[in-house]
């Protein structure tokens, strides 16, 4: 597709900010709406194109915000609604689009709907909102299937009925202060037009969905073989739980709605998917518009893996005509500095990583503090563990507190500029961290910081860089040259962006000659002569 004509989504740079740990505007040690403001000149010098907000909406906060009680109220530890319209101003006149995350599979169990429905009772229409079931054996004392919620221990919790006596059962995939919606219902499903309608008439761009693949379950609630899945995130097999068909009709309905504003609003599944055929199926040409890459964010550091998943990710939303996108970390899962490998190792691998996945078409997320080169927290002390993993599991898996630690900013202690110097921010903050700050980097040309300015200026002012095609080069015993798919050196990858532009990428432990080039755009390191060095990524001219 030509760029002038594309809509903008297909080759943006997104940038998702955890709102909590972002940046604290009103000096309570949380993140919010203030904080994100006051650092939008930030991001705008960063070079990115739209921000993800994380969910911001009224909550008890039992999954930080992910459990929901009212979805057009802004939680006052946040912030309020005349604060999301003055955010959405400011970055409107910053040429910053703004997207928010939508949580549909659940509410929290505070919200007014929940409520009603325990008041209510068995057999009510306030019940039908959710899945309700009765309990088995001789008293309904056993859950109604042998289903376990992602984040550890039984998916169904018994409720106490009006009366008094124990009752029926509700499921919730996640944890039981996020009971599950029922999608089967209707007035669910209109409910959640209007909620799209209430966010896209204040103006924000789009939406990431929550557990885009969650929606539907099974009819009849089957047993699972192996009930059990413990884990948060990654697929896990086919399931009574996760992408069932009907979710699809959903996703058509609401590209109806996205597409009858002016501007081209959009969406992005957060959907894991059997493989990129599964996942191309959510951003079919009438459904959503593009889904989360999570296959390139598991491959492992190997030039085959790297080259395997880029191929097939390509082919899979070329078949549907729908952009690709790549993401490396994000809020869920360990920052990519130290699944890469240890300190330097790892450092010097994610700012390869970062020139292959800025060369590749399509669009990209970043999750905050990558830009730093922030590494996984993982001694965070267990008393200031707050990720709901950490209780459901009893005490078992640590969960996601090591890569959600709040952002430093300047100065040489914690909390580093991220929210007023006698606060202690919600989670502690590195004493390690002082040339890790904003301030320290952007005063250093080697920096993460310096490098990720440099490359997103360099994508944006490319015309080879953001929609389009690639096509490898191939190993040869003197070089590289044009392949269509020819076998790559073991280690290294190379592939051509037109006009003009080569990436290399150089997975292995020995340095490996450079594609023919003309110059030399952008190098993740210190280039040896002609040669790329281990774990290094380049761009070059030619
Ligand atoms: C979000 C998680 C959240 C879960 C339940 C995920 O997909 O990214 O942070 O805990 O959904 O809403």
């Amino acid at each position: 597709m030509h760029a002038s004509t594309a809509p903008w989504w297909r080759d943006a740079v997104f940038y998702e900010i955890y709102i909590r740990s972002f940046a604290d505007g009103n000096g309570d040690g949380v993140g919010d709406l203030l904080g994100v403001r006051s650092r939008l000149q930030y991001l705008c010098d960063l070079g990115v194109d739209a921000i993800w907000l994380t969910p911001f909406y009224t909550s008890p906060m039992a999954d930080h915000g992910y459990d929901v009680a009212d979805y057009r109220a802004v939680d006052p530890l946040f912030g309020d609604l005349a604060q999301i319209d003055a955010l959405l101003a400011a970055a409107r006149e910053r040429g910053l689009r703004v997207i928010v995350d939508l949580v549909p599979n659940h509410t929290s169990d505070q919200h007014e709907w929940f409520r009603e429905a325990l008041a209510a009772g068995p057999r009510s229409p306030e019940r039908e909102r959710y899945m309700f079931r009765p309990g088995r054996g001789a008293s309904g004392e056993l859950p109604p299937n042998n289903w376990t919620s992602r984040f550890g221990g039984p998916a169904w919790e018994r409720v106490t009925e009006p009366d008094g006596q124990p009752g029926e059962w509700y499921l919730h995939l996640f944890a039981p202060e996020q009971p599950d919606l029922n999608w089967r219902n209707p007035e669910v499903v209109e409910e959640f037009d209007d909620v799209l309608r209430f966010w896209l008439d204040r103006g924000v761009d789009g939406f990431r969905i929550d557990v885009a693949h969650g929606l539907f379950k099974e009819p009849g609630l089957p047993d699972t073989e192996n009930g059990l899945h413990p884990s948060m995130l990654g697929y896990v097999g086919p399931s009574p739980m996760w992408n069932q068909p009907e979710v699809h009709g959903v996703y058509r309905r609401w590209r109806r709605i996205l597409d009858s504003y002016d501007d081209s609003r959009m969406a992005v599944a957060e959907a894991w998917a059997q493989d990129s055929e599964d996942l191309a199926r959510y951003v079919r040409p009438d459904e959503l518009n593009q889904a989360f890459n999570f296959a390139f964010l598991q491959a492992p550091w190997s030039a085959a893996a790297l080259r395997d998943v880029v191929n097939e990710s390509i082919q899979a939303t070329a078949g549907v005509g729908a952009a690709t996108t790549w993401v490396l970390s994000n809020h869920d899962v360990a920052r990519h500095v130290t699944r890469y490998g240890d300190g330097e190792l790892g450092r010097r691998r994610a700012r390869a990583a970062l020139l292959f996945m800025l060369a590749l078409p399509g669009s990209v997320y970043l999750y905050q503090g990558e830009e730093l080169g922030l590494p996984e927290v993982a001694d965070l002390p267990e008393e200031a563990l707050a990720d709901p993993i950490w209780e459901r599991s009893g005490h078992t898996e640590r969960g996601r507190d090591g890569c959600r630690v709040p952002l430093p900013w300047s100065g040489t202690q914690p909390p580093y500029g991220f929210t007023s110097e006698d606060v202690q921010p919600w989670l502690p903050m590195p004493e390690c961290w002082s040339t890790l700050t904003v301030a320290a980097q952007s005063e250093d040309p080697d920096s993460m910081l310096s490098l990720y300015r440099t490359a997103l200026r360099a994508r944006k002012d490319h015309p080879a860089l953001g929609n389009g095609t690639l096509h490898w080069l191939e190993a040869c015993r003197d070089g590289w040259s044009g392949g269509e798919s020819g076998t790559q050196g073991p280690h290294a990858l190379a592939f051509a962006r037109e006009p003009g532009l080569v990436c290399a990428i150089n997975c292995g432990d020995t340095p490996v000659a450079l594609p023919e080039h003309q110059g030399m755009l952008l190098a993740s390191e210190h280039l040896d002569n002609d040669k790329l060095p281990p774990n290094t990524a380049v761009w070059l001219t030619r």
